[in-house]
């Protein structure tokens, strides 16, 4: 599902180049689990926008659900994240002024084609926040919500598209434990429903375990 090959990313930063991912090479097989770890700085982010068509590595290619998306424009790219791809983020990423009805559909009005969308969106997002355990929520807003909640409604967000994969960066790194690891239950199980391939960088060693796949990054480079 996803093939990365000597990826390497440089940046610019005061003058000088500055390396910060350098010959990753990884293959996650369809309905795979990857967890990416490493400490802080390491690259985790940078490497999870390039597999996720985010950003353009300086070298090497990933190849996305069997497309290349070196030859891609930004909004070819643009495209197939809004069809193959779903996020979840450390910060949640709700929109304020948005329901968590309203945020659930958010991916499913900006699905490019309209074929591609479905019958009744609603429906289809009262379902997902009632499979994530906010049923009775739906017309709360983001700060009405708890964080664990809010992360609740990004994961019924992330799936409303019916995504390929799933790319999650630290998605517990603003809860508390528990809180965090019923959010980890939630999303391996839509994981394992939905039949996603799963990306997801975590510092939690006791999370990564869980995943079929983990590779560690330190300094920018793939290390075992
Ligand atoms: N746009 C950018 N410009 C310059 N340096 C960056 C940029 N994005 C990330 N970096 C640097 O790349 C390194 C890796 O960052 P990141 O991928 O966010 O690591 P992690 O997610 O593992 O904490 C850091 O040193 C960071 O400062
Ligand atoms: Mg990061």
């Amino acid at each position: 599902m996803i093939i990365a090959e000597h990826l390497e990313q440089t940046y610019m930063s005061g003058g000088h180049p500055l390396t910060v991912l350098s010959d990753i090479n990884l293959t996650v097989e369809p309905q795979g689990f990857l967890a990416i770890v490493g400490p802080s700085g390491s690259g985790k982010t940078t490497l999870l926008g390039l597999l996720a068509g985010l950003d353009r590595p300086t070298a090497g290619r990933v190849v996305l659900d069997g497309e290349d998306l070196g030859p891609l424009t930004e909004d070819a790219r643009a495209r197939l994240r809004g069809e193959k791809v779903g996020f979840v983020f450390q910060t949640f990423q709700l929109i304020p002024t948005l329901t968590a009805l309203e945020n659930v559909l958010v991916p499913i009005e900006l699905r490019p084609r309209a074929a591609d969308r479905v019958e009744n969106p609603e429906q289809r997002g009262r379902e997902l926040l009632t499979r994530v355990g906010l049923g009775e929520r739906t017309h709360h807003y983001p700060a009405q919500l708890s964080g664990g909640e809010q992360q609740r409604v990004a994961l019924a967000r992330a799936f409303a598209n019916n995504p390929k994969v799933l790319f999650a960066d630290e998605p517990t790194g603003n809860l508390d434990g528990d809180t965090g690891h019923a959010v980890i239950d939630l999303l391996v199980a839509l994981n394992t429903e939905a039949r996603t391939t799963l990306v997801l960088v975590t510092h939690d060693q006791e999370l990564a375990q869980r995943a079929h796949q983990v590779v560690r990054l330190s300094g920018g480079k793939l290390v075992t």
